[in-house]
């Protein structure tokens, strides 16, 4: 396992940390948690040298700090650090705040809770945490020894993000980021930027939620066409543990087999292990990538569930699937099911809830309109 120092915090940790939102299987999944093989997920992780873990109060219909705090019995809470977040609608003023942080402390089974972060968000969701008081809330809970470090996770744009990290003395940031995504949300410039206030930098969808992991055909010819052999896989998360700014990579693991290449391949990678060619590797990657991807969603499931019933991530991993991979949309299984459970695009009525919630700032209902029409004409 490569073991990094997080910037100015000077702690040392893995580079690889365990995301705790995917239990539930692919974007286009049931919603339902197997609570027993996610707790050997995160054990099997801990026990391969995973010092950080990801949650939030809304993973999994609000499951995942429970499973978490299952898994971390037996001593293994004191083997990593916990990452978990404050949702911006489920608190109002301190006493909410306060009761939701003790919530989540009960859930995790823990006295606290080391990296404490404002989940998810942009320039308004940051003026109304500090309108209801949060970043003296977080201060006075660091005092008091309930969490370590006062965060945030961000999805929204570079000038946003540039005004949020220096509106404040945060401990860390989390961020989107991977090779898709360096002129996206925070970027590179967002990256380098922590890098140079020494703020640990967090990355989440390394993978662009499992996309970058099955490469499409004209990817994949480049990949085979390079000297060295690797997986698709490998090649993403290599690609973002060359930046010294990174200090952990999430990823979310939804079978052991996940797991166990994740720890391979985070034992041989750090800032500085690709050459030049591989480097120019991946910039050409990212252009056969952007050449044939339909839409930029990740199934975070931000958006879900929808209030028509419309499997939003499932129409969307479906539409790009097809034109990714040149699947014929009669033999798309995600669609297939989407069409069974009466759960399609054309239950949409232009609501626009979804896209309040997108932290990817996606056109839902445009897309939801065209992704249908293509899939189904
Ligand atoms: N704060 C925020 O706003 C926010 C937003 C999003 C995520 N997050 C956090 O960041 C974490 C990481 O994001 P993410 O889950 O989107 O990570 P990711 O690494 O981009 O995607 C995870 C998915 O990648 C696939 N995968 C992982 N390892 C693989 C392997 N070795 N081989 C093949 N496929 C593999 C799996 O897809 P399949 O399911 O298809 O198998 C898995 O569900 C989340 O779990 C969550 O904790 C935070």
């Amino acid at each position: 396992m490569n073991y990094r120092t997080y910037g100015k915090l000077g702690i040392r940790g893995s580079a690889f940390g365990l995301g705790c939102m995917r239990f539930n299987g692919p974007a286009s999944g049931d919603s339902t948690i197997d609570e027993q093989k996610a707790i050997s997920l995160i054990r099997r992780a801990i026990d391969g040298g995973v010092t950080y873990l990801d949650t939030a109060y809304v993973y999994l219909g609000k499951t995942s700090e429970i499973v978490v705090g299952k898994a971390l019995r037996d001593g293994y809470r004191d083997k990593v650090t916990i990452a978990t977040k404050m949702p911006e609608n489920a608190v109002h003023d301190r006493a909410s705040m306060q009761a939701l942080l003790d919530e989540e402390l009960a859930k995790l089974q823990t006295d606290h809770i080391d990296f404490y972060l404002m989940h998810g968000i942009d320039r308004k969701g940051w003026e109304y945490f500090k309108s209801i008081g949060a970043p003296e809330f977080f201060d006075d809970m660091k005092k008091a020894g309930k969490i370590r470090y006062k965060c945030f996770s961000f999805h929204g744009s570079y000038e946003d993000f540039e005004y949020i990290i220096n509106d404040s003395d945060w401990d860390m940031v989390q961020i989107q980021y991977n090779f898709m995504d360096v002129n996206n949300q925070a970027g590179t410039k967002g990256l380098e930027l922590a890098g140079r206030l020494g703020i640990p930098v967090v990355i989440m969808e390394g993978l662009l939620g499992g996309r970058l992991a099955k490469a499409p055909a004209n990817v994949q010819a480049l990949y085979d066409a390079f000297p060295v052999r690797r997986t698709p896989v490998e090649w993403a998360f290599r690609w973002l543990c060359d930046h010294p700014e990174v200090s952990v990579v999430l990823s979310g693991c939804n079978e052991a087999e996940q797991i166990d290449e994740n720890l391979r391949i985070f034992d041989s990678v750090g800032p500085g292990v690709m050459s030049a060619e591989e480097r120019e590797l991946m910039d050409r990657v990212r252009a056969a990538y952007l050449s044939r991807t339909k839409i930029g969603c990740t199934g975070c499931r931000y958006c879900m569930p929808c209030p028509n019933g419309v499997n939003i991530p499932g129409v969307f991993s479906a539409w790009n699937e097809v034109s990714l991979y040149d699947t014929d949309p009669g033999h798309s299984w995600d669609l297939k099911r989407i069409r069974e459970k009466g759960e399609g695009a054309d239950k949409c009525v232009g609501c626009g809830a979804c896209e309040a919630a997108c932290p990817q700032h996606l056109s839902i209902i445009d897309g939801l309109k065209q992704a249908w029409s293509e899939l189904t004409e």
